[in-house]
């Protein structure tokens, strides 16, 4: 099995979400000698926001790119052959002013294509990413999964949302949450890493 994990914190050997997603992947490959694990960081080795000339590639058939065309959507082509090529995902996603940093929300931007990760048909849309397994570990400072703050648990929903759309549904969240509340944060991440089943 490949197992693709994607780091998007930027606090590099601090990120606790990194250290969650580490302990996932780490438990995915223990369960198979042969299971390997390919990195990306996205905080590192960004993709570029989406600018016009991307968006213009993306519309235009293969035999009518022009040079400038075939080198903008080389992103995207390399961001959807690492994901196609991943049996299982392991997405880091801390929780940066309630929502996922904007490095992932830019892979997600460069995954999403017509005829590539999705396509319409008279059923409505389809997803094109079938039979992957895709865990997320959420890191945060606060408690999102219950009580008062439920409202504010925007990842999940749209990680869910937006990963269903493309056909991987088979989706497993872990939390180290509470991470700034007294008495909770400083075992955060070890309940977190107890948890894991995979
Ligand atoms: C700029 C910034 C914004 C943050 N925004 C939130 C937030 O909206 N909600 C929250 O619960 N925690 C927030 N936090 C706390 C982080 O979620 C927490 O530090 C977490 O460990 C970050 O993940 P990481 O360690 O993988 O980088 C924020 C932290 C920083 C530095």
């Amino acid at each position: 099995m490949k197992i693709l994990h994607l780091i998007s914190s930027p606090r590099g050997a601090e990120s606790i979400s990194t250290k969650l997603g580490n302990a996932i992947a780490g438990k995915l490959q223990a369960a198979n000698p042969g299971n390997t694990i390919v990195t990306h960081n996205l905080a590192t080795t960004p993709f570029p926001h989406l600018e016009e000339v991307q968006i213009t590639s993306f519309f235009t058939p293969a035999e009518k790119q022009t040079p400038e065309l075939a080198e903008a959507i080389k992103h995207s082509d390399e961001a959807i052959a690492e994901l196609m090529d991943a049996d299982a995902i392991v997405i880091d996603a801390p929780v940066y002013n309630f929502q996922i940093p904007s490095t992932l929300k830019t892979w997600i931007d460069h995954i999403c294509r017509a005829n590539k990760t999705f396509s319409y048909s008279e059923n409505g849309p389809q997803g094109l990413v079938k039979g992957k397994k895709v865990y997320v570990a959420i890191s945060s400072g606060g408690i999102y999964s219950d009580g008062p703050m439920k409202a504010f648990d925007f990842i999940e929903p749209y990680l869910r949302g937006l990963l269903g759309f493309l056909g991987m549904t088979d989706l497993t969240v872990y939390r180290a949450e509470g991470l700034k509340v007294p008495g909770i944060g400083e075992h955060a991440l070890e309940n977190a890493i107890d948890s894991i089943a995979v």
